[in-house]
């Protein structure tokens, strides 16, 4: 059985095929990828590797023959009409080459979510369900990275968290427990036609965060909860964020402040086992 990754440069992509390393020979992985020469560790590690742009049909349905598995990455292109486009191309050429199985990487309670890359999520999910393909709904959470990264270091020198996710709890998971997810759906059985719910059944809060990283640092650091406004405004003025990057962060607070990242599932713990606790990724970036 042959398991194909798109991705395969980025952060999830590598980390999935360290995880399916640790299951299967690299003989039986290919990785898909859009700029070959950034792929040179992945070939001496013996992993095939082939060029696939998500912007180029005819790349993709080559990239693709003989896949049995294949690991649809989303692409990270800002843009989501565009998004949807490379993503239908991905769609079209693994139904081309007959692909046997794509387990692709969606986003969280996309149904009822109020960040707009969710639309994106569900119009792929339909676009794979036209094709026949079985498949593989990997509805991933944010990332506790995408909260928990080397920018806490100024909270640690301020000694506050300033956010307007108010008492709004997060079910992040990491990139790592993701990706380990995604490999034990590519590499083991049963997961034809499901959707799993990836998130961590243990909600935290930025005032809990606030408290890890005093108890790491050894420093009072508080959680300050701000509006959306003056969220903006400081990730614009203080942080010199341009003006959409400022309102997409501040956004991403705002769902969280409404509830968006509270709800829980049991579905990443029944594919690896215990997701990994806050209090080590807090340690891993503060003390790196
Ligand atoms: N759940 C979350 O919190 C969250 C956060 C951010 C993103 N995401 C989504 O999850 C995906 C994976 O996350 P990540 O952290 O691994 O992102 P990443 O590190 O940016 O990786 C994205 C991968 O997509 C590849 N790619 C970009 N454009 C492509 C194209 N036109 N054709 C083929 N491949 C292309 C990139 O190739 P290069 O290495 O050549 O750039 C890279 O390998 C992202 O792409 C995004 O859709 C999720």
């Amino acid at each position: 059985m042959s398991i194909y990754v798109t991705g395969a440069t980025g952060e999830l992509g590598s980390l999935v095929i360290t995880h399916l390393l640790k299951q299967m020979s690299a003989s039986r992985i290919t990785a898909i990828v859009r700029n070959v020469e950034k792929a040179s560790s992945l070939a001496e590690r013996g992993i095939e590797v082939r060029y696939g742009d998500y912007s180029d049909p005819a790349s993709l349905a080559k990239a693709f023959a003989g896949a049995s598995r294949l690991l649809f990455v989303s692409s990270p292109d800002s843009d989501d009409t565009n998004r949807i486009v490379q993503h239908a191309n991905v769609v079209k050429a693994a139904k081309e080459a007959g692909v046997g199985h794509i387990a692709y990487t969606s986003f969280a309670f996309a149904e009822q979510s109020a960040i707009p890359l969710a639309h994106v999520h569900l119009a792929t999910e339909h676009a794979i369900r036209t094709t026949g393909i079985p498949y593989t709904f990997l509805r991933n959470s944010l990332y506790t990275e995408v909260f928990v990264n080397p920018a806490l270091h100024a909270s640690v020198e301020h000694g506050a968290v300033v956010t307007n996710t108010g008492t709004g709890t997060l079910n992040t998971a990491t990139r790592n427990d993701l990706a380990a997810a995604a490999a034990e759906v590519l590499a083991g059985e049963g997961h034809e036609n499901k959707t799993y719910t990836l998130v961590s059944d243990q909600t935290w809060s930025f005032d809990e965060l606030a408290r890890i990283m005093s108890e790491i640092t050894g420093k009072p650091i508080v959680h300050r909860a701000v509006s959306f406004a003056e969220q903006k405004s400081m990730l614009i003025h203080d942080a010199g964020l341009p003006e959409p990057v400022a309102g997409m962060i501040a956004g991403i607070y705002q769902a969280v402040a409404e509830g968006e990242t509270s709800k829980t599932s049991g579905d990443l713990r029944s594919l690896i086992g215990t997701p990994a606790p806050l209090k080590d990724t807090v340690k891993q970036v503060l003390q790196a």
